[in-house]
């Protein structure tokens, strides 16, 4: 410990170690890694906001040289210093080091597991708790949380109420084979809900324009790079609203986060290695396509497709390929879309529905469309889906009292930042991620 305690510090953290060239200032985090020669050792550090190279030089520092030389990766340390800008280290700057206090040393008997080389993703998934502090994982957690507030942002700036939807929910609202259920209380069964739709309509016709922005839950059994079994959806909904006004809603949501992501993270995109030029082109208005159209193009591409197939994966990649922003598909047959769609006045085979496509092969990335209000044809339709009457009839109260036409749709959290990041998997993209066979840790 070479820094007297009574010294007044300034502490900074990583991320704005530019803004302190040529002063003195401390940082706390831990040691990532560090290179040795002779008598100088470089240290990098990390703090969770970035990383900084340090130098310090055993004839100059002798204490702080002893401190650092031989310790161990991952342990915590207090390091005190002047900043100096080089082009050399990454982020542009460097810390010329005065002063460390090592606050925990990782013991040479149990060094950290992950080493700065290729590590298996099972291994990494594994120690998921460890794997975050990796400057890529923390880069992208940074993106995510961005994507977060900017989608906030957005939302409330279109004039709509955050309402919560809850998670215990009666019954299903996606289909009946992904469902979680749990043991609620007494023997009676609960099901983790799978979105947050059905509850928002009831809030729209209390508040107008209203969202839900929270975890959701599907029994997934498909092991794709874009399936958990549990996501963050964000789901508008609008009284008085329309399919188009929810197309516009969408591509305006999307843009703007995208954008957000490009002013307020370049260093993380850098990081990551993210080709924002890439970024940049998502400007609305997006390319629209309906769904006859799509299954044109895809049987122009050569792909089996054919009029009420549902798109898989395949299908997604080969419409959006045509485009550089993401691509709205709309008016789906509606014998594929679930029970609660609107159907088109003019041609009822069709739902007013819409799915968003992502660019870059990231798949759909919003689905959502009008409702169905009407009270007859909606109970027609739970029946003909098998679905429980009794715990619908709070649904089918906001069709018995005022019912108006409104419509929504839910954006999928992770699709939406694996996309923005160019990960190759959805599950780097969430703190814990939850997969078909995997909840630890
Ligand atoms: O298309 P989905 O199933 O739509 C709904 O749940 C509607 N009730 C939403 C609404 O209208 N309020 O899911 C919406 C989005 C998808 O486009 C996708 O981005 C994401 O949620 N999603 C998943 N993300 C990760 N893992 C999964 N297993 C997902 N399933 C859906
Ligand atoms: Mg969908």
């Amino acid at each position: 410990m070479t820094q007297p305690q009574h010294a007044a510090r300034t502490i900074i953290t990583i991320e704005h170690a530019g803004e302190h060239v040529d002063s003195t200032v401390t940082i706390q985090g831990w040691l990532y890694n560090q290179r040795e020669s002779g008598k100088l050792l470089f240290p990098i550090f990390r703090d969770g906001t970035g990383v900084l190279q340090g130098v310090v030089s055993q004839k100059e520092q002798p204490e702080a040289f002893e401190a650092l030389k031989g310790l161990t990766r991952e342990s915590s340390v207090i390091v005190t210093g002047t900043v100096r800008a080089e082009a050399r280290a990454a982020g542009g700057f460097e810390m010329h080091i005065s002063g460390v206090e090592v606050v925990h040393r990782v013991s040479d008997s149990e060094p950290y597991p992950i080493q700065p080389k290729e590590h298996g993703v099972d291994f990494l998934l594994d120690r998921r708790h460890l794997w975050i502090r990796t400057p890529r994982q923390a880069a992208i957690l940074r993106i995510r949380a961005e994507v977060e507030r900017a989608a906030r942002n957005y939302m409330d700036g279109q004039g709509y109420t955050l309402t919560d939807a809850p998670v215990f929910t009666p019954a299903a609202c996606e289909g009946t084979s992904t469902l979680f259920e749990v043991n609620y209380i007494d023997d009676q069964k609960a099901y983790l809900t799978q979105s947050g739709q059905l509850y928002v309509e009831a809030t729209a016709a209390a508040l107008g324009k209203v969202y839900t922005f929270g975890p959701t839950f599907r029994a997934e059994k498909s092991k794709t790079r874009r399936h958990l079994t549990e996501f963050w959806m964000l789901e508008p909904e609008a009284a008085y609203a329309h399919l188009e006004d929810m197309m516009q809603l969408g591509e305006g949501l999307v843009s703007a986060v995208v954008r957000s992501v490009v002013k307020n993270r370049p260093r993380e995109l850098a990081t990551i290695q993210r080709d924002v030029a890439k970024l940049e082109k998502i400007v609305p208005p997006f390319p629209r396509v309906t769904y006859d159209e799509a299954i044109k193009v895809l049987q122009k591409a050569g792909n089996p497709a054919k009029w009420g197939d549902d798109f898989g994966g395949d299908e997604e990649t080969i419409i959006s390929k045509e485009f550089d922003t993401p691509v709205i598909i709309h008016r789906y047959p509606a014998a594929m879309k679930a029970f609660y769609m609107a159907t088109d006045e003019q041609r009822p085979e069709l739902s007013l529905s819409f799915d968003m496509i992502a660019p870059e092969g990231y798949g759909e990335i919003i689905g959502g469309g009008e409702r169905q209000s009407n009270y007859e044809t909606l109970l027609k339709r739970l029946r003909e889906h098998n679905l429980p009457e009794e715990s619908f009839q709070w649904y089918l109260d906001l069709r018995r009292y005022g019912s108006v036409a409104h419509a929504g749709f839910g954006l999928g959290l992770e699709r939406t930042v694996a996309w923005i990041c160019g990960t190759e998997h959805i599950r780097e993209v969430i703190p814990f991620p939850r997969m078909l066979y995997r909840v630890y840790p």
